[in-house]
Formats: C-alpha cells, sequence, structure tokens
C-alpha cells in the first residue's frame, strides 16, 4: 500500500551557474518540477518547491579560467540570469537560492562535521594526478582523456559525456590535464571517503525492493550500480574554489562540489523557512518529519548522486528523511544533435522569452509534449511551430475563441441560461470525471506528457461538443437551445482554466481574465457549475497566435550559422593513405570533360547521369551526387574532373565509363571539382 504523506517538498537540482538556462534542462527538470508542484499546490496541498544555483566545483572555475574572470564573477553574473529568466518563463520556485550563500556554508559544513563527529568519513591519504606545471591536483573536470567504455576521447574525469557513464579519473586512458595539457602524475593527497561500501545493504533493500516503483531508467541505473559494487568516495579536494573543509589542518582542501550542492537543498529550505515562518514553519518538518514526502526532479546524469550518494549523506546523518521517487529524465537532443553549451547548440531560455515575447507557453506546451520520461528525444523548429499551429491555436485556442465570440454576440457576453440538457450534453458534463481521473492518474505518477494530451482531450471534447451541437446554427431557430449549448461549452471552458494551470500557467490566466474568474482550485475540476447564469464575463482576445514560417526560418538559419561555425572549428582532415610509388598514381588517367546532358536516374534519390564530352566523344557516367545537385539541368555547359580508365561499371541498368571528381565536405555532402578556367574537354589532370 503506498504510504499517505502530509506534505510534499519538491526539490530540482540546482543548475550550475556557469551558463544559460537551455530547453534541455527544461525539458529534463524544470518544466516538470513546476507542472507537478502548481498542481499539488492547485490541489491545496502543503507544498513547497525548492530551487537555486550550484555555483562550486570544476564546472565554474574552468569556465572562469577561460573568460579570464573569477569564479565570483562567473556566479554572481549567471545567477541573475538564470534567475531571472525562471521567473518570467513562470518556474514557480518557492525560494531560488544560490550555493555560495552565508546560510548554505554553515548548513554544509556543519553537515560535514556531524558526519565526521559520527565517525562516517575514512581518512585516506591517496595517490592522484598532480599537473606538475600548474602546481595543482587535478580533480574530476580537470583531466581529460579517453572514455574507457565508449571510447570519446574527450571524457571528463569524473563523467564521459558522451556515453554518461560516471568515472573517475584514473580510470581514463591517455588523461591530459585541462590546465596546462600536460600528462600529469601521481602523488599523495589526503582526502576524506564516504564509504559507500558500508551502505550496499540497506541501500539494496531501500530502493531494489521498496521502490520498484520508481522510472525503469533510475531504477535500471541504480542496479547496474549496486550490482557493481559500491567503492568510497571522497568527499573533499584539493582546490579554491569551494566550502573549505571544516577541519584544522585542512588548508587549501574544499567540500566536493557534489557534496555540497544537495545540501543546498537543505539550506534553501532553511533560507526560505526563515523568511517566511509564518507560511513555512519550520524547515526541520520539511526534512525530518516522516510524513514529509521528498522528490527530486533531476536529469539522467544526475541519477547516481540522488538516488545513492546523497541518500547515504542523509542516512549517515542520522536524522534526515530520504526521497520518495526520483524522477529523472533522458535527454533532450536539439535538431537532432546533441545540446552542448560549449558548442553553442541550444535554444537558450533568455533569447527565447527575447525572440518569443509573452509565448512562454508555447515552449512550456512543447517541452511536455516531448518530454523525454522514457528515452531520449528530439526538439525541432518545426515541431515547435506545427504544435504551436494545430494543436495551441487549432484545438484549445479555437474551442475558447468560438464560445467567447457567440457569448458575447448572442448573449451579450453573459453567461446564459441552462435549459434542459440532452443525453449529449449531459454524457459531454459526465465525461469531465473520466478527464479529470485520466490527468491525475498521470500527474500522481510522474507522466506529464501523458497528463497534458489528457488536459488537451478537455479542449477536444469541446471542440467535438460545438461541432455536434452547432450552436452557430441553432441560433437562428432557437435562442433557448443555444443558451444551453453555449452555458455548457462555457462551463468547459471554466474548467480548461483548471486544468490547464500546471501545464500552461500564463494562458490558464488568461482564460480566468476572459471569464472574469479567480483561480480556481483543483477540486473544482470536472464541475459543470463554475459559471452562475447572467455572470458577465470579461474582455476576450486571442489565446494564441499563428506562428509564421519566417519566425521559425530565422531561429533554423540562426543554428545553421552556429552548425558551420561548429564543423569549421571541429573539422580535422582525414589522415593522408598509405604512400603509394609514382608509377601507381600515373596509371590513373584524370581528364576534365564537358558536361553535356545532366538528369537524375528515374527512381533513384542518388543518382545522376552524365554525357560528357571528353574530347573523344560522349562518356556517360552515373555518380551519386543527385542529393547535393537538385537541379542537374544547371551543369550542362559546365566542365568536370573525372577518372578516364577506371573499368566501367553496369548501375541501374546504365554502363557508367568512369568516376566524376568531388570534394566531400564534414557534413557528407558533396561538391563538384571544376577547372578554374575553361580546357579543351579531354585535357588530362596531371
Ligand atoms: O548537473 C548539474 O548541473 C549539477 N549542478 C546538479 C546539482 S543537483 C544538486 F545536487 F544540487
Ligand atoms: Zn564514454
Amino acid at each position: 500500500m503506498t504510504k499517505e504523506f502530509k506534505r510534499t517538498l519538491v526539490t530540482s537540482a540546482l543548475p550550475y551557474a556557469n551558463g544559460p538556462i537551455h530547453i534541455g534542462h527544461l525539458a529534463g527538470v524544470y518544466v516538470p518540477a513546476d507542472i507537478y508542484a502548481r498542481y499539488l499546490r492547485l490541489k491545496g496541498e502543503e507544498v513547497i518547491f525548492i530551487g537555486g544555483s550550484d555555483e562550486h566545483g570544476i564546472p565554474i572555475t574552468v569556465k572562469a579560467r577561460n573568460e579570464g574572470v573569477t569564479p565570483q564573477d562567473i556566479v554572481d553574473k549567471y545567477h541573475h540570469l538564470i534567475k531571472d529568466s525562471f521567473e518570467q518563463f513562470g518556474i514557480s520556485f518557492d525560494i531560488y537560492s544560490r550555493t555560495t550563500s552565508e546560510i548554505h556554508k554553515q548548513t554544509a559544513s556543519e553537515f560535514f562535521l556531524k558526519l565526521y563527529e559520527k565517525g562516517e568519513f575514512i581518512e585516506m591519504e591517496a595517490e592522484q594526478y598532480y599537473d606538475e606545471e600548474a602546481g595543482q591536483f587535478l580533480a574530476d573536470r580537470y583531466i581529460i582523456g579517453t572514455c574507457p567504455i565508449c571510447g570519446y576521447e574527450h571524457a571528463y574525469g569524473d563523467q564521459c559525456e558522451e556515453c554518461g557513464t560516471s568515472l573517475t579519473p584514473t580510470d581514463l586512458i591517455n588523461p591530459k590535464s585541462m590546465l596546462s595539457g600536460s600528462t600529469p602524475v601521481m602523488r599523495k593527497t589526503k582526502h576524506w571517503y564516504l564509504p559507500l561500501n558500508k551502505h550496499e545493504e540497506w541501500l539494496r533493500k531501500w530502493i531494489l525492493e521498496e521502490h520498484k516503483e520508481w522510472r525503469p531508467n533510475v531504477y535500471g541505473q541504480c542496479k547496474s550500480w549496486l550490482d557493481l559494487g559500491l567503492q568510497p568516495r571522497a568527499v573533499s579536494r584539493d582546490l579554491d574554489w569551494g566550502i573549505p573543509v571544516p577541519l584544522k589542518g585542512a588548508e587549501g582542501k574544499v567540500l566536493y562540489v557534489w557534496f555540497d550542492a544537495p545540501i543546498g537543498y537543505i539550506s534553501n529550505t532553511k533560507e526560505l523557512c526563515l523568511q517566511n515562518p509564518e507560511k513555512y514553519g519550520n524547515w526541520e518538518k520539511w526534512w525530518k518529519d516522516r510524513d514529509t514526502r521528498l522528490i527530486h526532479f533531476i536529469g539522467k546524469d544526475n541519477i547516481v548522486f540522488h538516488c545513492i550518494i546523497f541518500p547515504v549523506m542523509l542516512k549517515a546523518e542520522g536524522t534526515f528523511i530520504l526521497p520518495d521517487n526520483v524522477p529523472a529524465n533522458e535527454f533532450l537532443n536539439l535538431e537532432g544533435e546533441k545540446i552542448s553549451t560549449s558548442r553553442n547548440w541550444a535554444v537558450w531560455l533568455h533569447e527565447y522569452l527575447e525572440d518569443f515575447p509573452g509565448k512562454q507557453d508555447v515552449l512550456r506546451y512543447v517541452l511536455t509534449a516531448i518530454a523525454p520520461e522514457t528515452k531520449d528525444n528530439d526538439f525541432t523548429w518545426k515541431d515547435f511551430q506545427t504544435r504551436n499551429n494545430n494543436e495551441l491555436v487549432g484545438v484549445l485556442g479555437n474551442f475558447i475563441n468560438r464560445v467567447l465570440i457567440l457569448t458575447q454576440k448572442h448573449f451579450d457576453n453573459k453567461v446564459p441560461p441552462r435549459g434542459s440538457l440532452t443525453d449529449y450534453d449531459k454524457k459531454t458534463l459526465e465525461e469531465l470525471a473520466n478527464l479529470r481521473k485520466a490527468v491525475e492518474k498521470n500527474l500522481d505518477n510522474f507522466r506529464f506528457r501523458e497528463a497534458q494530451q489528457e488536459a488537451m482531450n478537455f479542449a477536444h471534447l469541446g471542440n467535438k461538443y460545438l461541432a455536434e451541437t452547432e450552436p452557430w446554427k441553432t441560433i437562428k431557430t432557437d435562442t433557448n437551445r443555444t443558451a444551453t449549448i453555449l452555458n455548457t461549452a462555457l462551463q468547459l471552458v471554466a474548467n480548461l482554466s483548471i486544468v490547464f494551470e500546471p501545464f500552461l500557467p500564463f494562458s490558464a490566466e488568461k482564460i480566468r481574465r476572459f471569464l472574469r474568474i479567480d483561480n480556481l482550485s483543483w477540486n473544482r475540476l470536472s464541475d459543470a457549475d463554475i459559471l452562475p447564469v447572467g455572470y458577465e464575463l470579461g474582455k476576450s482576445k486571442l489565446l494564441f497566435e499563428k506562428i509564421e514560417d519566417d519566425v521559425i526560418e530565422n531561429q533554423i538559419q540562426r543554428l545553421l550559422v552556429i552548425k558551420k561555425a561548429n564543423e569549421a572549428k571541429e573539422y580535422k582532415a582525414k589522415p593522408v593513405k598509405e604512400t603509394i610509388p609514382f608509377e601507381v598514381f600515373e596509371k590513373l588517367d584524370i581528364r576534365v570533360g564537358t558536361v553535356l546532358e545532366c538528369e537524375k536516374l528515374p527512381k533513384s534519390d542518388k543518382l545522376l547521369r552524365f554525357v560528357l564530352d571528353d574530347g573523344r566523344g560522349k562518356r556517360t557516367i552515373v555518380a551519386g551526387l543527385a542529393k547535393w545537385y537538385p537541379h542537374p539541368e544547371e551543369l550542362v555547359g559546365k566542365q568536370v574532373c573525372f577518372i578516364a580508365n577506371l573499368e566501367p561499371r553496369k548501375l541501374r541498368g546504365i554502363v557508367s565509363e568512369g568516376m566524376i571528381l568531388s570534394a566531400e565536405n564534414p557534413d557528407g555532402s558533396s561538391v563538384l571539382i571544376e577547372p578554374m578556367k575553361n580546357v579543351f574537354p579531354g585535357s588530362r589532370v596531371v
């Protein structure tokens, strides 16, 4: 039986304050967490939603180094950028604080000391990589090398971003210092370790037996970690940016960022409760009362930290609750490629807010519709446009707009009276209860994608109702019947303002303004008597607008420019083939020919048939260039290079007498090779 809880503490991964927020962060963590927190609030449950910036660790110092500024400059800049963009996007944190706050420093230090005093750490001298040129130990991301699992050459010392595997620096093949590029040496250094291995037994029972309901990706990752066997893990680092290890003789050592960051959830709760004790009570009730349910929203790269390491810290401390669920999402890609901050391959939230003012809900809607809940998923601008135009404008906006316009036009913008209901009216209203159940079931089980689809079914129901009852026709003959239809439809609109509040809070608010009603509790959802007869409605406008092609084209073009720049930056010519004697080269007869005819071979996407003037007559060559030359007739009259003495080959029934030369781009596209000036056809290329 599932336990009943009194209150819920929702946390969302604290983003590193080393860059802006992008759609991957939003779809993975913040949009689902926000939907969930809003849903619980709307139900009248006791809930707080915690966010904040993760301001320690190597991601910050690396960025500061690259930009030639201090780590403090970096976190100040990005913390505010991130905080503002979340706020504008409607992420309804009760608090968004930062891990450089005084209260966090104190909380994390006390936490460390408590574990230290309880003997929960192992103090150990171990060999670690040291950069002799930079005079510094190389923790985590200060070291890169080849991933032993997938062979990716730029894996970090703590994780391979290609395959997601968690690593330790000594796992890397061919390690190199990020600071100087030199090969590091091993040197002894003292650190404090959390003996995760000591906790294996209860972890196995707690996760593998008691939390079988966790998402398969989360459960599976935990199981494989546990099956591999856990190792002691250092919770300190030799760095000068972070919270100092609060012990004598620990100068120059700071808490490992993954030790301090999750404690940030606790410090931020404390800060919130201190700000408003009347509203939120004492922080301890949120973290120490067994009646509180703790839910961590994270991305898949954070699973081990939230399901194993942080729970071990909480358990070792002894007075804290453990998470009840950790709904981690997979990753979102952008136009078929992995989102990457360093490659600028992302849709940045602060830029979206500038480019699409007032359209927060469109992005929220699309990111939930494509949420990578069970597998990685792809964001494309075309899909964004289609979902806006077909679903938000075409289904949701269209229904609401039609109902409000008809009410304005025929009933003086007042809720018309409801006469006797037909069976169909009754069935429609009864359906609301089923839809509500479906939305709730999905939300309660962290299936936000399906929940939103079910919410959309309220609008589908409304459109179907209008199509069947045709109030624009009945108005000509039967005012009473039309009044009943519009009364029913208006109650559906009021229901939409409730059901969409967690998903599309800006639009839900607009609907409430159109209806001139206050925020309604979730408990009113499926109520068919929300709007009283005769109630005067507010002014309405279009809820959503179509997004035109040129707007989308602009975004796509912007990405293309970035893609080209990345390709140019990352382009590395392929290794040169084995050396050949001159005589072998001499055997090749390369010539220039003039294109006489060129056409796509019927039923082939790839092949072009060229007829060349090769100086001795006509020569037919079939080449796989159709994709790159969609208008082959334009090639007539141009000169190309070809190998003249290659054995003829039959392709699609045509004898191809040679091979046309082209240069290959990194993206696989090909460009024909043309002489710089026209020459006699048949001229040799030497
Ligand atoms: O992966 C990240 O972006 C981390 N900054 C998440 C930290 S979550 C928590 F522990 F604070
Ligand atoms: Zn890898």
